[in-house]
């Protein structure tokens, strides 16, 4: 499929959803969000489902959540229009509360369809809704910060996928920031792992429902990629299935900008318990 191809079944789809009615989330929103980026990108962010500027705007990731979403992109040197970005639910759920289960069910085929018309390399999930789509029965507290291969049946056939806390979470918790930012570190180097796994022109991955939890491949910040794989590590290239020649050199994870620890306060009242792998909302 060509990038032209993609980009106009991602517009078929957007219609699709601009319109849908499949589940009671059409009621109380004012627009849909479909998603938003470049259809020539290797690398997809799905996050849980729009919020109250998400609604407004009819884009994804627009509001605090949004703005912390750049400063990740920043991080790594890149940014939002190099990649596309999505959610598991395309209308926002009332007062932020989570989506149900039929909602998840009932708007999962526009989520297959786009990531079967973009076929990343890399997915990477915001969040726990999003983490179940691509890793069943994995648990956040434990697989944030690596990847292994997405589950097939979530349409990102030849993707590996890596785990991240939702950046909403991090509002209520500022702990997690700091958590989000030293994830991030390793996903340029997953892309690159990406990269190879689908240039071995290995079979595509085995469904992950099986099995209970994953066992994901660790991702040190500290790897130095740079050394074993001379590739781009811009996720958006002429050429959908690896690096332009034109492109962007890899850029090792040591030479990552990684904000000072000072910055991060936490919004959480002193006194609350809080474990970030026992989830409430977006944990
Ligand atoms: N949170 C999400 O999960 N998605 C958005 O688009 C915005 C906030
Ligand atoms: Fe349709 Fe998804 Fe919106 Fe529900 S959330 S109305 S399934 S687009």
């Amino acid at each position: 499929m060509t990038d032209i191809e993609r980009q106009a079944a991602l517009d078929e789809i957007g219609v699709e959803v601009a319109a849908c009615t499949r589940c009671r989330l059409h009621q109380g929103r004012t627009r849909a969000v479909p998603g938003e980026g470049t259809a020539a990108t290797e690398v997809v962010f799905v996050g849980e489902g729009p919020g109250v500027n998400e609604d407004r705007q009819g884009r994804p990731f627009v509001g605090q959540a949004g703005s912390l979403l750049d400063d990740l992109l920043a991080s790594v040197l890149w940014s939002r229009d190099e990649v596309f970005i999505t959610n598991v639910v395309k209308c926002r759920p009332p007062g932020n509360r989570d989506p149900e289960p039929d909602e998840i069910a009932a708007c999962a085929p526009y989520l297959t369809r786009q990531l079967e018309a973009l076929d990343p390399a890399l997915v990477v999930t915001l969040g726990r809704f999003s983490m179940a789509r691509f890793s069943p029965g994995a648990r956040i507290g434990q697989v944030h910060g690596t990847f292994h291969a997405a589950d097939i049946a979530s349409g990102a056939a030849r993707a590996l996928t890596f785990c991240m806390y939702h950046p909403a979470a991090a509002l209520h918790q500022g702990s997690l920031k700091q958590t989000l930012f030293t994830d991030m570190l390793g996903v340029p180097a997953a892309l690159t792992e990406a990269r190879a796994v689908r240039a071995s022109a290995a079979p595509a991955p085995e469904p992950t429902t099986a099995a209970p939890a994953p066992e994901p491949a660790s991702v040190p910040a500290t790897d130095p990629v740079a050394e074993t794989a001379p590739e781009a590590s811009s996720p958006a290239g002429s050429s959908h299935d690896g690096p332009a020649s034109d492109s962007v050199p890899l850029r090792a994870p040591e030479t990552l900008v990684q904000p000072p620890s000072g910055e991060f306060e936490t919004t959480t009242p002193a006194d609350a318990e809080f474990d970030p792998a026992s989830q409430l909302g977006l944990f």
